[in-house]
């Protein structure tokens, strides 16, 4: 079954985030089950620059503004279709943002573009392109105007089914009316049947009412989003397309995150080998400066950003410390948030140490020298740091929310018997709960056999992309299904 997943970012190219990891590694994992994933990308420098044996198939002369190309190439063993159109995507850095740190103003222009590619594959517009798309996977804001550029673009031509996966519902793709003569849309998509979004453009809003499916990335943030809180803003949406709705959990790439082949660790590891994390504890207090202390390491990989529960751990710290608990931070994003957590660096400097940064390779040693990994988040779609955890065997310590809720067996005590308990969840979202949560945590640490128990089971955890993998597929079928009869 040929489907194009469309997306902003895709590891190991550009990522600011999970959507990376994700939209990267599902081509492999869904052709074991028949399908021949290929993935559109806009064309940013760094996508540019990696793409192997390019060649152009198609030539698009006006593409909002200025000519585009279609190229098509790969990278490390997976299908690219890159839209390369310089006015929009020939921008070093942070695809989203300027150098000021704020959102390009053009950013309305630039995801419609990827959307209407997307569509114009669907159509067969580009004969050079290989294989007419089943189904357009789209993910996120940015690739959600496809399905409306489908719907009003297509004059009737056969269309592919479109599946639309929502990464996190905080980001909206909300833009201001004034972008719409830009869009190229008739004048009645600007409509709450449509576009449309209190008063203005809302990209996912319109991905959620004319997608043929809508999944999330986990069963339980799929109930969330349902519900007042959770939906913010489009829970009415959400609600009315509810039947199409539905929560596929992400996985890992499990070759990448394998503690016994990791080439960034000091030593290598697996579960029955558990005393070597010793000396990947102290690579990684030696990276952070922290002096070498038997006391539990407890680590964040993060965007540091109010979703992600940085202030809470921040208001903690101190507590944390009185705990006997020591914290090593690595991440980037809100300035406030950062500086809070150096200031916590600084009232203890052989406890707390702060890495401000991105770091790929300090992540890997992070979950292969760390005790533990916080992540005591406000909402969390899926969340990927802690699957990373469960396979290291550095337990995770999560909120009871989203993906966490779906992915982390909390070691109460029916657990803990059943040894079945992966790691600790809490259920209020406050300083206290986070507290309590590690003191939990420090508590079970301090018994060795029942600590190993729980890295153990962690370890044994199925965090790969297997089982998603087969519900995606089964998904791409039905709505292929429902749109045309499949060949036999
Ligand atoms: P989100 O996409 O909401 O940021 P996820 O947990 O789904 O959260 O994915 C985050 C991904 O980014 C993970 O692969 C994580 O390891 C990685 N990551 C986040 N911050 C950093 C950082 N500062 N350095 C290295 N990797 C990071
Ligand atoms: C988003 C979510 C995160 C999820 C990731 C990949 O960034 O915040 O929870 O794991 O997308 O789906």
């Amino acid at each position: 079954l040929p489907v194009l997943g469309v997306a902003s970012e895709l590891f190991p190219l550009l990522k600011t985030g999970g959507l990376a990891d994700v939209s990267g590694a599902l081509p492999q994992a869904l052709a074991p089950h028949g399908v021949a994933l290929r993935t559109l990308l806009p064309g940013h420098p760094a996508v540019l620059a990696a793409l192997a044996d390019p060649h152009e198939a198609g030539h698009w002369p006006d593409c909002f503004g200025g000519p585009a190309r279609l190229l098509v190439g790969r990278h490390a063993g997976l299908d690219l279709l890159v839209l390369d159109a310089p006015h929009l995507y020939d921008r070093p850095g942070n695809p989203y943002l300027g150098p000021d740190g704020r959102d390009w103003p053009d950013n309305a222009v630039r995801y419609a573009a990827l959307g209407l590619a997307a569509a114009r594959l669907g159509w067969g517009d580009f004969p050079g392109a290989g294989p007419v798309p089943a189904v357009l996977h789209l993910h996120d804001w940015q690739a959600a105007l496809a399905p409306a550029y489908l719907h009003y673009l297509g004059d009737g031509r056969p269309r592919p089914a479109t599946v639309l996966t929502l990464h996190n519902l905080a980001f909206q793709g909300r833009f201001g009316a004034d972008a719409w003569p830009r869009l190229g849309l008739p004048p009645e998509a600007f409509a709450m049947q449509g576009l449309e979004y209190h008063g203005d453009i809302g990209f996912l809003k319109a991905g959620i009412h004319f997608a043929d499916a809508i999944t999330t990335v986990s069963p339980t943030y799929a109930q969330e989003i349902l519900g007042l809180g959770g939906g913010m803003g489009l829970d009415a949406m959400l609600r009315w397309r509810a039947a199409a709705v539905s929560g596929i959990v992400n996985g890992i790439d499990t070759a990448v995150w394998d503690p016994a082949t990791d080439g960034q660790l000091a030593a290598r590891y697996d579960a029955s080998t558990l005393a070597a994390r010793r000396a990947n504890r102290q690579a990684v207090e030696a990276a952070f400066g922290l002096p070498e202390d038997p006391a539990p390491l407890v680590c964040m990989i993060s965007r540091l950003t109010a979703q992600k529960g940085i202030d809470l751990v921040a208001a903690a710290l101190d507590a944390i410390v009185a705990e006997g608990a020591r914290l090593v931070v690595l991440g980037t994003g809100d300035p406030a948030l950062e500086d809070a957590l150096r200031a916590g660096a600084q009232r203890h400097p052989t406890r707390v140490a702060v890495r401000i940064g991105y770091d790929e390779a300090l992540s890997h040693r992070l979950q292969g020298g760390a005790d533990m990994i916080l992540v005591p988040s406000r909402f969390e779609p899926c969340g990927l740091t802690q699957l990373c955890g469960l396979r290291y065997g550095c337990v995770p310590i999560v909120s009871r929310v989203g993906g966490l809720a779906d992915t982390v067996i909390d070691a109460n005590v029916a657990a803990l018997r059943a040894r079945v308990a992966t790691g600790i969840q809490f259920g209020t979202l406050d300083a206290e709960g986070v507290l309590g949560a590690v003191r939990r945590a420090v508590a079970l640490f301090r018994q060795p056999a029942a600590w190993a128990a729980l890295q153990r089971a962690g370890m044994a955890a199925d965090v790969g992309w297997d089982d998603s993998a087969r519900t995606y597929a089964a998904l791409y079928r039905r709505v292929a299904a429902a749109r045309r009869p499949l060949p036999v």
